[in-house]
């Protein structure tokens, strides 16, 4: 009775053209919106007889049915078909390398340290910490400075107040091991330490390890042993020390040590200056006045000392010729240490 042939053929040639979101959204447009084809179709109904308008209303949802569902078939079409070329897209390939995430490393120094104090620590010391600022008795005074002594003066000390200073060695440890502790005693104090000094081997703020053994007939044959011990694990298998004769107001008798040149084996290279020793640390008997000036018994015990320079050993490890360099924080410079 009624016919909407026209506006099907029509809906199913526009449909055939659909091939994406786009288009899919115009056909709604078309057919379905208020403006649309099937809503002018309903508005026919004005010129329909009375007695036929129920039955025009059930034609006109009939067609509308039937190309709702037409067009929701094809929208799943063009939905699928969206989803598989995004899928092809955005396809992952696994074999391709990534790029990861750069790892860092220790600073050469603190992997220096930490080398240092296992090696030590092998031999049974245990670790103590003094504090960065001082004050003259501990960092001075019962050490056996004397006042007149020239590392006291503004030159190369940083004084804080008339008595307070950054402590210019780890010595101070010692005193303030031996004040807590009786013997036996076997420590390390690493830390920074402060002096008014700065070029290419030298900077305001550098880091010592300090060790210190007390205990009854201590001797500089035990020194020699320890830093034989140490050296052949920081440098090589075959590396010797030499000790020569040096003045410490703490130590007596001091030495300066010497390590057979790692790099030459001993001949004489730039390295060791042509000599095959390159000086490393200062240590010594411990000087029975600071024992007396920390309470032990120097009649009973004695100790041996040492202070080794922590840039100082890098920089020979790595043959850097620059103290400078490990402040710096330079990038490109710290990955090399990368194990
Ligand atoms: N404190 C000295 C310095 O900073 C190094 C040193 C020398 C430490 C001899 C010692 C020692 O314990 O016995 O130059």
């Amino acid at each position: 009775m009624f016919n909407a042939d026209d506006l099907k053929k029509g809906f199913l040639s526009d449909l055939e053209n659909v091939i994406n979101e786009n288009n899919l959204s115009d056909l709604w447009k078309k057919y379905f919106s208020k403006q649309g084809s099937i809503q002018g179709l309903m508005s026919g109904i004005r010129n329909v007889a009375k007695e036929d308008k129920k039955a025009y209303g059930q034609f006109v949802n009939d067609v509308k049915t039937w190309a709702q569902n037409k067009y929701e078939e094809k929208k799943s079409e063009i939905e699928k078909a969206a989803l598989k070329t995004r899928y092809e897209n955005e396809t992952i390939d696994v074999t391709v390398p990534s790029n990861a995430q750069e790892v860092g490393c220790l600073h050469p120094l603190t992997t220096v340290k930490y080398e240092m104090i296992n090696v030590f620590a092998g031999m049974g010391f245990e670790i103590f910490e003094g504090p960065e600022i001082e004050d003259d008795d501990h960092n001075f005074t019962r050490l056996n400075v004397l006042k007149d002594h020239p590392s006291r003066d503004m030159q190369d000390t940083f004084w804080l107040t008339d008595e307070l200073l950054l402590r210019t060695h780890t010595s101070p440890g010692q005193i303030r091991v031996m004040d807590k502790e009786k013997p036996p005693i076997k420590v390390l104090v690493p830390g920074k330490v402060f002096r008014s000094d700065s070029d290419a081997t030298h900077s305001p703020m550098f880091s010592q390890l300090e060790g210190l053994v007390v205990d009854k007939h201590i001797t500089l044959c035990d020194l020699q042993g320890m830093l034989d011990e140490f050296v052949r694990n920081m440098f090589s298998d075959s590396a010797k020390t030499r000790l020569r004769p040096s003045y410490f107001p703490f130590t007596e008798p001091s030495v300066e040590v010497d390590v057979s040149c790692f790099r030459c084996g001993g001949k004489g290279c730039s390295l060791c200056k042509g000599t095959g020793w390159i000086e490393v640390l200062g240590g010594g008997v411990v000087n029975k006045k600071v024992l007396e000036n920390c309470g032990i018994d120097s009649t009973q015990y004695s100790g041996l000392a040492f202070g080794i320079g922590i840039e100082r050993i890098t920089m020979l490890k790595y043959g850097i010729n620059h103290m400078g360099k490990m402040f710096e924080n330079d990038i490109e410079f710290l990955k090399q240490f990368k194990a």
